[in-house]
């Protein structure tokens, strides 16, 4: 059911890369509620043309931007800015990636150079976006960023490997940039946490199932899935949200709030019938 939250709102996605990233559900939302918006990706994104799809559905032109590079961010927003009749609304960093984890690489024998990579892209990219966006002016007031992060920023969780710096530091990123950009634009800018989802980039995290398995039956109302994210970015990115700023916003089903859980310890018991000693293997 749309409620026309959107209504008259303009926005960029970034992040979308086929039917079951958190971005593609919340361009299908953001439409539904009546707003306009241009999608982004990487030009290596674009070219597996799934894109072309959502775009059509969302009647969303498709701007190319790596959003690493301070340059393509400038044109994106002077595109978009072009496109949509003016400065936008809010915007969406949905963007992790990380060369540690797709080459399997343990976090403590992890590649220097690439974690200089998961950083600038799952991290630092949100800086830039908001460098660029108020340099050039290109957030109305009271416009609203959000970016999406994980748990493992605050808590170890084995196996998500260097993205757990990157989230530290997105939602460092978020708080900082959000006092500046508050103070000056009352624009907003919030992380969201969300539970572990079945997408691209989660997939590619190791024993992922597992994570997927531990959080459903630690949290009390189980994992929110991208359809629930993407109705709670939505209330972000509406009037009805306008005094929140700063905040990493859990969107887990309460798993962060929770130590054990009864489904967690009834499963964690049958293990007892295998040996508690048994060695880490050396790749966790
Ligand atoms: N899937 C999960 O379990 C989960 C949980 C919490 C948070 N998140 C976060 O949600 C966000 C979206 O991920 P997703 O799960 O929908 O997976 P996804 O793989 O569908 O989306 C990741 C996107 O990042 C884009 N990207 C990578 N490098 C880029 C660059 N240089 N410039 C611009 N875009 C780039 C990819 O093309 C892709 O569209 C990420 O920040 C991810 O870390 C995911």
């Amino acid at each position: 059911m749309a409620y026309n939250l959107l209504k008259g709102k303009k926005g960029i996605i970034f992040g979308a890369l086929n039917d079951k990233s958190i971005a593609w559900k919340v361009a299908l939302k953001a439409h539904e509620e009546g707003a306009q918006f241009v999608l982004t990706n990487t030009p290596v994104a674009l070219r597996m043309g799934e894109l072309n799809e959502l775009g059509k559905a969302c009647n969303a032109p498709i701007i190319p931007a790596d959003a690493t590079s301070f340059e393509d961010i400038e044109r994106l927003f002077k595109d978009s800015m072009e496109a949509l009749g003016g400065k936008v609304d809010f915007i969406l960093h949905s963007i992790g990636m990380s060369p540690n984890v797709r080459k399997g690489l343990s976090y403590d024998d992890i590649n220097y150079s690439y974690f200089q990579k998961t950083l600038d892209i799952s991290a630092v990219s949100l800086h830039k976006i908001l460098q660029v966006a108020r340099k050039m002016d290109a957030i109305n007031t009271w416009g609203s960023v959000v970016a999406l992060s994980y748990v493992a920023a605050q808590r170890t969780l084995y196996g998500y490997n260097d993205m757990a710096d990157a989230k530290a530091l997105l939602e460092s990123i978020a708080r900082s940039f959000g006092y500046i950009y508050g103070r000056d634009k009352k624009v907003r800018v919030n992380t969201i946490s969300q539970s572990p989802t079945l997408t691209t980039a989660g997939s590619g995290i190791r024993g992922f199932d597992n994570i997927v398995d531990f959080s459903d039956r630690t949290s009390p109302l189980g994992n929110a899935n991208a359809d629930e994210c993407a109705d709670y970015c939505i209330t972000l990115f509406s009037d009805l949200t306008r005094k929140v700023t700063m905040q990493n916003l859990f969107h887990d089903g309460g798993f962060s709030s929770m130590g054990m859980s009864y489904r967690a310890m009834s499963q964690y018991n049958k293990s007892f019938d295998c040996d508690k000693d048994d060695e880490i293997p050396k790749e966790w």
